[in-house]
Formats: C-alpha cells, structure tokens, sequence
C-alpha cells in the first residue's frame, strides 16, 4: 500500500522546478494531483507526465496574487476532488534587484507572491480542512528565511514570514487535525536560480559559476539537493508518519545551515 493511496493534494507553481519534483513524488506516493500554476503549457506537461505514472491530474490556471483566481482555482479543484488531503504552497518568486537597492514595486511584488499569496491559499482551503477534520499543509520557505543573506533581504525577510505563518496556522488550525509544516530547502538548481546567477553576476558570466559552486561548498554533504529531495520531505510530512509533526520547518539543503 502506497504511502499517500487515495489522495488528492494541491500543488501551486508545480509546472517546473521544485513544484514540479514535489507533484512527482507526492504521485509515486499515490497521490492525485492538481497543478495550480500561471503558465499552463508547464503544467500540462507535468499534468501527462504524471498521468504516465497512472495517477490522475488536472492543470488549474492559478495566479496566488489574485483572490479571484485562487477561489475559482479552489472552485475548480473540489469539482475534480470533492476531497482535497494535501496543499503545497510552493509558489515563489525572488526579489528582482540585489541587495537593498530594491524597488517599492519589486518589494510589493515578492511580498504578494511569497506571503500574501501564500496565506490567501491557506485561506481559501482552510475551511474545507476543517470541514473534513483532516489536511496537511506544506508551505515552501527557504533556508534564506532562516538566516538571511544581504544580496536578498527581501526575499529572506518573505521566506521568514512564511515560516511565522506556518506556525500561526499549525496553533488555529491544530484542533481540527491538520498538520501546518514549512519545507527549507537550500540551493536547487531551477529557473529561479538562474535569476539568482543573473542578479549576483552582474553581467560577469565567471562569477555565476562562483555563486553556484560557493553554495555546494558551504554544505556539509557537498552536493546540491534536487527537486526530487524535496519532493521526499514533502512525502513524509504529508503522510500519517508525520501525523504529529506540525509548527515545524524542516531543511532540505544537505547541512548548508545547521538551525
Ligand atoms: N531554487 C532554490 O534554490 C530555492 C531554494 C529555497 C526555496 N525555494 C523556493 O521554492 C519554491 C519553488 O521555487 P523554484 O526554485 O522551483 O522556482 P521556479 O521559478 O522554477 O518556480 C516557481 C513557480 O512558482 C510559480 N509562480 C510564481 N508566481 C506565481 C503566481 N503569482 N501564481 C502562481 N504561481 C506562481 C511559477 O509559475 C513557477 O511554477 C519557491 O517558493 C522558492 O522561493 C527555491
């Protein structure tokens, strides 16, 4: 008997990068899933390649800053599973400047994304968790929001208030059985690290491979971690072994930080 057999989980931004290694794993562990993301050929794309798995999926065109979109996605999503088990909040995006030379509109921007638009799914699918007496929730922070990093303050500074709500809503929501954990995952090579080696190269193409390569360095294991690692942590926290986990954020970044 898989692990996760018969049930249905949210995956927001799971058309690429770590979404998509998450909605992977959370299907080989007998998951259906629903791929909520802005651009939908992605998530067609993961949508087949877990139909080929034999698990069922739906592709929601899903923008999180936008409450119309996250309820009619929510909407859309109990016609395809009256029951949903599991939410990832994995959309994210990085601040788009370095350091603190950072625009009002690029700070408005991360912080509508990263928390705001992870609360209003939280939110949205709270009421039917609680309905049900029964949900995890996994939201995607980052080992940034732990200990942050001068180059993106206000990236880091988003991923530690997502860690703050986790907490917030594993004490409210608690009482209902649901489970509220946060994911840290440290380097993964993915689009979004390529706006990283962008920002910190400065148009130096050398020191890209700097920025990567200091990262694996730092890390006790000496290598990065994929998608896939990710999508294993995900597999246990949504399961019944981490039924009494919860208010808690756990690294996946092979020892790069130790808290
Ligand atoms: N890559 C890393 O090194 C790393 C490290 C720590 C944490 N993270 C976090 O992991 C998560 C996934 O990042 P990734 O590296 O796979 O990045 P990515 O850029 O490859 O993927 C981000 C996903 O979020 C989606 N998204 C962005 N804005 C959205 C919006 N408004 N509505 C709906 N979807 C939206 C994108 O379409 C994309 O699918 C993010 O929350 C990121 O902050 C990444």
């Amino acid at each position: 008997m898989k692990l996760l057999a018969g049930q249905t989980a949210i995956v927001t931004g799971g058309g690429q990068g770590i979404g998509k290694g998450i909605a992977i794993e959370l299907a080989k562990a007998g998951c259906n899933l629903i791929i909520a993301q802005r651009n939908q050929k992605h998530a067609d794309q993961v949508v087949a390649e877990i139909k080929s798995l034999g698990k069922d999926a739906l592709a929601i065109k899903l923008d999180v800053t936008d409450s119309t979109s996250v309820n009619n996605c929510i909407v859309t999503a109990l016609t395809f599973a009256p029951k949903i088990d599991i939410l990832v909040n994995n959309a994210g995006i990085m601040q788009s400047e370095i350091g603190s030379d950072i625009s009002e509109e690029s700070f408005d921007q991360c912080y509508q994304v990263n928390v705001k638009g992870l609360w209003r799914m939280n939110k949205a699918l709270a009421n039917h968790f609680q309905t049900h007496e029964n949900g995890k929730i996994i939201n995607i922070s980052s080992i940034g929001g732990r200990e942050p990093d001068a180059s993106f303050p206000i990236y880091c500074a988003s991923k530690a208030a997502v860690l703050s709500l986790t907490k917030s809503l594993a004490h409210e929501l608690g009482p209902y059985n649901i489970n509220v954990n946060a994911l840290c995952p440290g380097t993964v090579v993915t689009p979004m690290w390529e706006t990283v080696e962008s920002l910190t190269s400065k148009g130096q193409p050398n020191d890209q491979i700097t920025a990567y390569s200091s990262s694996i360095n730092s890390s006790a294991i000496k290598r990065s971690q994929s998608p896939k690692d990710v999508g294993y942590a995900a597999v246990f926290l949504a399961s019944p072994l981490a039924r009494n986990i919860t208010g808690q954020a756990l690294n996946v970044d092979g020892g790069q930080i130790m808290s």
